[in-house]
């Protein structure tokens, strides 16, 4: 077995965290999802769920990595011997292969974007173009699958690379180029006409449109904007050396995963209220509205084509990290088969994802539970997987590992005051399971039924 795989340092392990963390959830899913859960109730709770339980759920990751120095189903093994705890890992990777392959779809549709403006053939074209365009981009079989395809094979080519020469090397100067973009973007957004309207919709909080479903969405978003959930974050932070503070680490991913969320709802409300677009518009909503916002400045073009080239590169580290926990578990640790179990599993979520890719067109209609193929992927992993696989997290850290030994972890590398340990062991052993299961029954609706019942009975 070839040397353990390690990050180089410690910003290698941050950025490629908050590169595996920043991706299509902040950017695509969250205004989408706002848009049509009602603006900023919907992000309030998001980001109540992501400081509460998403940023002590991502130290717990941290710990069983970083501990064990081990891939996702190893490092349960290692800690829980003989039970079945790796059950989690197992999890984590099955619904990696799901997510990945229906995340690569949207993944394909920004390749298909890319090119196009590449050849200049995206601009200047009005708003009803823009709608007709994606339109297209999505429902064409051959589009569609194509450019899947397309966005796996760049996923593999990166992770058969390995952790420093592949993953690390792009997280390190995609990140920055980001975020210098989307402040520009944002400041554009703020300057148009009318751009009110959308910051009070996505900041100011109207509780009359949250529903138990509002905040069952919420709470799979704040999982998935932080990777947490599949052990992804346990597979990265095995590459991780002893002495790095592990909560330093999650202030920086959870505070740059916020942050972008907040600058793609500034950069996507303000436009969508200012040129006249509908924020309940759904998946499309970035692939319409953002286009629209570039057409209004000087150098649109230009910054369109670097835009969608820096959506990429966010989706991909997203995407990299889907896989590496998949590939991770299968080479435990040796490079001699990466390479291999990288493209054989490239194979099989493509194959998975064809589906997927035909969802908004030849199997629009399709619908299983009402839902079309992706969307029920989707469902069945952001609301239902990720938070049963962060549920078993939290019960895993606060049972399973004993408060000495967490402790130990946590402070080494950064001293944490007692208090603080003490908070977030309160947080993870008791708060973190109650909320999720509640949310859970609250939106199975069992809460309304004894309401119901009392009622008849009481
Ligand atoms: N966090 C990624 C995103 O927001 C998606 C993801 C979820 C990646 C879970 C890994 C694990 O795009």
């Amino acid at each position: 077995m070839t040397k353990h795989n390690q990050w180089s340092s410690k910003l290698g392990f941050i950025l490629a965290a908050a590169g595996s963390a920043i991706g299509l959830g902040a950017i695509w899913k969250l205004p989408y999802v706002a848009g049509t859960s009602g603006g900023g109730a919907f992000f309030l709770i998001y980001l109540l769920f992501t400081v509460f339980l998403g940023a002590p759920l991502l130290i717990s990751e941290f710990i069983i990595g970083r501990s064990t120095q081990k891939e996702a189903i190893s490092a349960y093994k290692s800690i829980a011997p003989n039970s079945s705890w790796h059950f989690v890992g197992i999890l984590g990777v099955g619904t990696s292969i799901v997510l990945l392959s229906f995340y690569s779809v949207v993944g394909g549709w920004i390749v298909n974007y890319l090119l196009r403006s590449l050849t200049g053939s995206l601009s200047k074209l009005e708003l009803v173009d823009y709608q007709q365009l994606f339109g297209t981009i999505i429902s064409n079989p051959f589009q569609a699958i194509g450019a899947h395809l397309l966005f796996i094979i760049l996923t593999v080519l990166i992770v058969q690379g390995g952790v420093q020469k592949g993953i690390e090397r792009v997280s390190r100067f995609m990140m920055p180029s980001l975020f210098i973009l989307f402040i520009i973007l944002v400041t554009r957004s703020l300057t148009l006409e009318g751009a009110f309207e959308g910051v009070s919709f996505f900041l100011k909080p109207d509780f009359s449109a949250v529903s138990s479903e509002t905040i069952l969405f919420a709470l799979g978003q704040a999982f998935f904007a932080l990777s947490l959930g599949i052990s992804t974050m346990v597979t990265y932070s095995s590459y991780l050396q002893k002495g790095e503070s592990l909560p330093r680490s999650m202030f920086s991913v959870v505070g740059l995963t916020i942050l972008i969320s907040i600058l793609a709802g500034l950069a996507i409300f303000p436009a969508v209220f200012a040129l006249g677009f509908e924020p309940t518009e759904g998946p499309s909503l970035i692939f319409t509205v953002l286009p629209a916002v570039f057409n209004e400045m000087a150098f649109g073009t230009l910054f369109l084509v670097l835009f969608l080239a820096l959506l990429l590169f966010a989706t991909i580290t997203s995407a990299i990290s889907l896989l590496e926990i998949i590939v991770a578990s299968l080479t435990k640790g040796s490079n001699d088969t990466r390479r291999k179990m990288a493209w054989t599993s490239g194979i099989i979520i493509f194959t998975l994802g064809i589906p997927s890719a035909l969802s908004f067109g030849l199997l629009e209609n399709s619908l299983i539970f009402g839902l079309t193929f992706f969307s029920l992927m989707d469902f069945l992993v952001s609301n239902i997987f990720l938070p049963l696989g962060a549920l078993l997290i939290a019960l895993f850290v606060g049972n399973k590992i004993p408060k000495e030994i967490l402790y130990k972890e946590i402070s080494q590398g950064s001293s944490v005051p007692y208090q603080l340990f003490k908070l977030w062991y309160f947080l993870i052993r008791y708060v973190t399971p109650v909320a999720i299961i509640f949310v859970f029954l609250h939106a199975l609706g069992i809460f309304s039924f004894i309401k119901k019942m009392v009622l008849t009975f009481g």
